[in-house]
C-alpha cells in the first residue's frame, strides 16, 4: 500500500534549462514553492516519485540524472497500465553525490499500452538520518512527461504497487553499515551488475555497431572504432566530415548510451594538413580541429558524448620517448593546445589521454612524467585511459599480460591523481584479450581476474570498454600474421562465451 505523505509537493525547476527536482519529503510554502527535507524513518521502506509518461515505440529509454547526498541503492521502473496488465521494466541503480546519468530501458511495450509512470525507489534501508535525492534532465528518445511529481511513502514490506517482491529489487543488504557496493541479484545486463562499479561500455564501427540489437543492452557506453577519428572526420583542411559520427552517437542517445569520444589527435593516420607548417600553425590547427569537432557533438548532442579522448598515443614504446609526430614540430605543447581547445569548447566533457601497453613499466612512468607536466602546468586533463588490449599466451608476437602489472598500472595513477591533488577518472578503453587459441577457459581466467582488480579499483575506474562485442568483429583477427583472436565475450553467433559468465558473475 502506498501511504501519502503530508504535503508532499516536490520543488519542480524542470522547466528551467538544468531544471532539477529534489525528491524528499515535503513542506509547501506560501509561494508555491517547497521546503524540502528528507528523513528515514522505521515506518518508510522506501519512496518513489512518479512522474506520468507516454511512450509509443518499442526498445525506447528513459534517461535522467540524479545525484544523492549520500550514495543510495535505487530501483527505477517504467510501470505501463495498472492492474493485472500492468508492465514493469526496472534498473537498479547506486546513486552517487555527483550527478551521473542514467536510463530505464522500457524493451517491449505492449500494444495499446503506452501510457505509464516512471518511479525512483530509494531504498531507505540504506540511509540513516536525513538527505536528499536530486533528479535532472529527464529524457527520452520517444517520451514525453508532465511536469506533475509526486512523492508517496510506500510501508515497510508491503511490496508496492502489484509488485510481490521487494521494491528495491532483490537489495537484501541489512542494515547495518556495509561499505561493499550494491549488486542487484536479478540484473540482466553487464551495465546493471556493474552499475555501482562503473560505465559498461561497446565498441563498434560503422558497418556493425547496428547489428547488436540482442547484445547492446549490456552497455551504457559506446565508443566509434574508427568514425570520431582525425583521419574520418578530418581528412581534408577545413572540411569536417561528421556523417557517419552524428548517425552513430544518434543512436547510442537512442539507445540509452553515453559516447566517448575517440579520439582528437593521434598520429596514426593524421592527414599532412595539420602536421605541416611551423609550430605556431600547427598548434592553431590543432586548436581550430579540437575545438571545432569538440563543439559539434555539445551543440548537437548535449552530454551525450560525456568524455574525450583528446591526445591517444603520444608516447612510443621506445624507452618512453614522445612519437615525433606533432612532438617533433611542437614539443609537448601540441598536447596542451589540443586538451585547452576542448576544454574552450566544452566546460563540462571530461578529457582523456589514451594510450596502451601501461603495463610496461618504462611506458607508464613515461606518460605518468607528462601527466604530471600537464596537471603542474593547470592543463585540463580529466583522465587517463588504459586502452586494455590484453592477451593470454599463443600466436606470433603474442604475450601472456600479467595481471599484478595492470593493477600497478592503475595503482600509480591514482599516487599521480594524490600526489598532485588532482582528480583522474580512469578509463579501460579498449579492452580486448588475444586469444588466438581460441581456449575459453583461458580466456574466462584472465577475464575473472581482471574484472577482479577492476572492481577494486572502482574509486577510480569509471569506465571499461570493450573493443568490440562478438568475436566476428575485431581489429586483432589475422593481426600480426595471427589467424582470429577469439576476444570477447560473445562469439561470433552472439552467444555468451564462459568469459561473459566470469565477468558477469561476481
Ligand atoms: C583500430 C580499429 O579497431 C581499426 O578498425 C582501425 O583500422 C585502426 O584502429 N588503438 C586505438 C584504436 O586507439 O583507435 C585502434 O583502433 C586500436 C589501437
Amino acid at each position: 500500500m502506498f501511504l501519502p505523505l503530508t504535503a508532499c509537493n516536490l520543488k519542480d525547476n524542470s522547466s528551467a534549462e538544468s531544471g532539477w527536482v529534489s525528491l524528499t519529503m515535503a513542506t509547501a510554502t506560501e509561494n508555491g514553492e517547497t521546503q524540502v527535507s528528507y528523513v528515514a524513518t522505521s515506518a518508510a521502506y522506501s519512496a518513489f516519485v512518479y512522474s506520468p509518461i507516454s511512450m509509443s515505440a518499442k526498445d525506447s529509454f528513459i534517461n535522467f540524472e540524479l545525484k544523492a547526498t549520500s550514495p543510495i541503492p535505487v530501483r527505477a521502473e517504467v510501470v505501463y497500465g495498472t492492474g493485472d496488465s500492468a508492465e514493469t521494466y526496472y534498473t537498479n541503480l547506486v546513486v552517487g553525490t555527483e550527478y551521473s546519468s542514467f536510463s530505464v530501458r522500457a524493451s517491449s511495450v505492449k500494444n495499446g499500452q503506452t501510457a505509464g509512470v516512471i518511479r525512483l525507489y530509494p531504498s531507505y534501508n540504506q540511509l540513516s538520518g536525513a538527505g536528499e535525492l536530486f533528479i535532472k534532465n529527464l529524457s527520452g528518445s520517444d517520451y514525453y512527461t508532465s511536469s506533475f511529481y509526486s512523492l508517496t511513502a510506500v510501508e515497510k514490506n508491503s511490496g508496492g504497487n502489484n509488485q510481490s517482491e521487494d521494491p528495491t529489487g532483490g537489495n537484501n543488504q541489512s542494515e547495518e553499515e556495509n561499505d561493499e557496493p550494491y549488486v542487484p541479484e536479478n540484473a540482466t545486463y553487464l551495465y546493471e551488475k556493474y552499475s555501482s562499479y562503473f560505465k559498461m561500455g561497446m565498441c563498434a564501427g560503422y558497418d556493425d555497431y547496428n547489428s547488436y540489437s540482442d547484445l547492446n543492452g549490456h552497455y551504457n557506453s559506446f565508443t566509434c572504432e574508427n568514425e570520431m577519428k582525425l583521419y574520418e572526420i578530418g581528412q581534408n583542411e577545413g572540411q569536417y566530415n561528421f556523417d557517419k559520427a552524428d548517425q552513430m552517437v544518434s543512436w547510442a542517445r537512442a539507445n540509452g548510451k553515453k559516447v566517448r569520444g575517440h579520439a582528437l589527435i593521434w598520429y596514426q593516420g593524421a592527414p599532412d594538413w595539420i602536421k605541416n607548417g611551423s609550430k605556431a600553425q600547427v598548434l592553431e590547427k590543432i586548436h581550430n580541429y579540437c575545438y571545432t569537432v569538440v563543439k559539434h557533438f555539445k551543440d548537437r548532442f548535449g552530454d551525450t558524448v560525456y568524455c574525450w579522448d583528446v591526445v591517444n598515443e603520444a608516447i612510443s614504446d621506445n624507452g618512453g620517448a614522445f612519437r615525433n609526430e606533432f612532438y617533433g614540430t611542437c614539443g609537448i605543447d601540441f598536447i596542451k593546445e589540443a586538451f585547452r581547445a576542448a576544454r574552450d569548447a566544452d566546460a563540462n566533457v571530461k578529457l582523456f589521454y589514451n594510450d596502451y601497453n601501461m603495463d610496461d613499466l618504462t611506458k607508464r612512468n613515461a606518460v605518468i612524467r607528462m601527466l604530471r607536466e600537464l596537471i603542474n602546468d593547470g592543463v585540463p586533463i580529466d583522465g587517463v585511459g588504459m586502452q586494455g588490449h590484453y592477451a593470454i599466451s599463443g600466436g606470433n608476437n603474442v604475450y601472456e599480460t600479467n595481471v599484478n602489472r595492470v593493477n600497478a598500472a592503475i595503482t600509480a595513477f591514482e599516487s599521480l591523481a594524490a600526489e598532485t591533488n588532482h582528480p583522474l577518472e580512469i578509463h579501460i578503453t579498449e579492452l580486448d584479450i588475444k586469444n588466438y587459441t581460441n581456449d575459453n577457459t583461458r580466456l574466462a581466467n584472465k577475464y575473472r581476474e581482471l574484472f577482479e582488480v577492476f572492481r577494486n579499483h572502482r574509486n577510480s575506474i569509471t569506465c571499461v570498454t570493450t573493443w568490440g562485442v562478438t568475436d566476428a568483429h575485431s581489429w586483432l583477427n589475422g593481426f600480426n600474421g595471427n589467424g582470429d583472436a577469439y576476444p570477447f565475450l560473445f562469439d561470433r553467433n552472439h552467444n555468451k562465451k564462459p568469459a561473459f559468465n566470469a565477468v558477469f558473475d561476481f
